[in-house]
C-alpha cells in the first residue's frame, strides 16, 4: 500500500491556493483529470444523446462510462445505475414512485440520524397515502443508531426502511447490513443514503444489502451528478412517471429530461482518479478502488484521530458524535463562540468549514443545538493533510 498525499494534492488546482478546504462534506474539490474531462467534452463538441452523429455517440458513451464508473465504485451492475441531477431530486422521484404502491395501514421507518433528504421525501409521501411513520432514534450520548430498536419498528406492514450509511455531521456509520437484513426478512425495501459514506472508504451495495443506494459525485471529487443504484430487476418492476416519448428501458425510464453529458465524462474521470489514489494499486478498476479507498480511509482516520485528540485537550470544545464506526467528519462547538462566529473567523484565516445543521435537521434538534446555530463541521477528505489540521487548530486557538 502506498499513499502519498502530496502527490494526490498536486492534482488539485484549488489546493495550490492558500485556502484550506475542510468543507468537503458539502462538496469536494476536483482534480485535473475531472476538470479536463469535462472541459474536453465541451471542447470536442457537445450534443444530446441518441443521435446518428459522432458527437451524439460521444454523449451516449459519457453516460455509459458514468454508469460503469459508479457501478465499479459501489460494487453494482451498471444497468442498475440511475443517473440524475443530485440525490435529493432522485430521492423525491423514487419516493413518489414507491409511494404509489403504499396503502393506508402500511408504515415506513426513517432514522433521526439521517440527512433531511432521506427523511422528508418519505414523510411527505407517507402523509399523502395515510401511511404511518416510525422513527429509529439515535443514542445521543455517542451518536450511534442502535440496531436492536428495528426489531420493534419493522413489521410485515413496513414498506420501506430509509437509513444512512454515514451521518454527514456526526460521522456515525450505522450497522446498515443488520438493518437491511431485518427489513428484507419482513418484506420491506431499504433505501440507503450513501452520499456521505461513498466519499470515505469502500462502498459495497452487496455488503450493505441495500435495495436502493444513493450517492452524489460532487462529494467524491466529481461534478454535480447524483445516482441511485438498485438491482435492474427491481427497477424494471417499478413504474415511475415519465414522458410517453422517452425510453421505457431500465435504468433510462427513471431519468427525466436532458442530462449534462459533459458532467458524465467528469464522473468517470473522478472514479478513475479515486482508483489511483494508491499508486501501487493493481487489478481491475474495482480492485484498485478497494485498495485505494482503504488506504485513503486509513489516511483520513489518522488525521481525524489527531484532530479529535487536540479538540479533546481543549477545555472549551464539545465534540458531538463518538460512534466507534465513523467517518473522519468532526462536529463540535467552542464555548463562548457561536458556530457562525467560529466559521466566520476561520474563513477570515483562510480555512473553509461549515457551521449549522447542514441539513441534518432532525439530529441537531434532538441534540438540542439546532436553534443555537448547531455546530461547526470539519471534513477531512483523502486530500487533507496535517498542514490543514494545523491551520484549523491555529485558527481555533486564535478565536477572539
Ligand atoms: C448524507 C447526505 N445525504 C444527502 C445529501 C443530499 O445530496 P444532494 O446534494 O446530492 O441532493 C447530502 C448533501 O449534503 C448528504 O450529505
Amino acid at each position: 500500500m502506498s499513499y502519498d498525499v502530496k502527490r494526490i494534492r498536486d492534482r488539485y488546482p484549488a489546493l495550490a491556493t492558500d485556502t484550506v478546504f475542510l468543507d468537503g462534506a458539502a462538496g469536494t474539490q476536483s482534480p485535473l483529470e475531472v476538470i479536463e474531462a469535462i472541459a474536453g467534452a465541451y471542447r470536442a463538441g457537445t450534443s444530446n444523446g441518441g443521435g446518428r452523429f459522432a458527437t451524439s455517440a460521444r454523449a451516449d458513451a459519457y453516460a455509459a462510462a458514468a454508469r460503469q464508473g459508479i457501478a465499479d465504485l459501489v460494487g453494482a451492475d451498471p444497468l442498475g445505475v440511475v443517473l440524475g441531477p443530485n440525490m435529493t431530486t432522485l430521492t423525491y422521484r423514487f419516493a413518489r414512485t414507491l409511494a404509489d404502491t403504499w396503502a393506508g395501514g402500511d408504515n415506513i421507518v426513517v432514522s433521526r440520524l439521517d440527512h433531511d433528504a432521506n427523511i422528508r421525501p418519505w414523510l411527505q409521501m407517507a402523509a399523502r397515502s395515510d401511511v404511518e411513520v416510525r422513527w429509529a432514534e439515535v443514542d445521543l450520548a455517542d451518536g450511534t443508531l442502535p440496531v436492536a430498536q428495528y426489531d420493534d419498528l419493522v413489521d410485515d406492514r413496513t414498506r420501506l426502511v430509509a437509513v444512512t450509511a454515514a451521518s454527514n455531521v456526526l460521522g456515525t456509520r450505522p450497522d446498515v447490513r443488520a438493518i437491511t437484513d431485518l427489513a428484507r426478512s419482513r418484506g420491506a425495501l431499504s433505501y440507503v443514503d450513501g452520499v456521505h459514506s461513498t466519499a470515505h472508504g469502500v462502498s459495497d451495495v452487496v455488503a450493505y444489502g441495500s435495495d436502493f443506494y444513493a450517492t452524489s459525485a460532487y462529494k467524491w471529487v466529481g461534478p454535480h451528478v447524483g445516482a441511485v443504484v438498485a438491482d435492474p430487476a427491481l427497477l424494471a418492476a417499478m413504474r415511475p412517471d415519465k414522458l410517453a416519448s422517452s425510453s421505457d428501458d431500465v435504468p433510462d425510464r427513471f431519468e427525466w429530461g436532458t442530462p449534462s453529458y459533459p458532467n458524465f465524462a467528469g464522473v468517470a474521470a473522478a472514479v478513475d482518479h479515486l482508483a489511483g489514489l494508491d499508486d501501487e494499486a493493481t487489478g481491475t478498476r474495482r480492485q484498485r478502488l478497494v485498495t485505494s479507498l482503504t488506504a485513503a480511509q486509513e489516511h483520513e482516520d489518522a488525521l481525524a484521530a489527531d484532530l479529535l485528540a487536540a479538540l479533546d485537550a481543549d477545555q472549551r470544545v464539545t465534540v458531538y458524535g463518538r460512534a466507534p464506526r465513523r467517518t473522519s467528519t468532526v462536529y463540535f462547538t467552542v464555548a463562548a463562540f457561536t458556530p457562525a462566529q467560529i466559521a466566520g473567523q476561520l474563513a477570515a484565516a483562510g480555512v473553509n468549514v461549515w457551521d449549522g445543521h447542514n441539513y441534518a435537521y432532525e439530529i441537531t434538534a434532538a441534540l438540542g443545538i439546532r436553534d443555537s446555530g448547531s455546530a461547526v463541521r470539519v471534513s477531512l477528505d483523502h486530500y487533507s493533510d496535517a498542514g490543514d489540521v494545523a491551520r484549523l487548530l491555529q485558527g481555533l486557538a486564535d478565536l477572539r
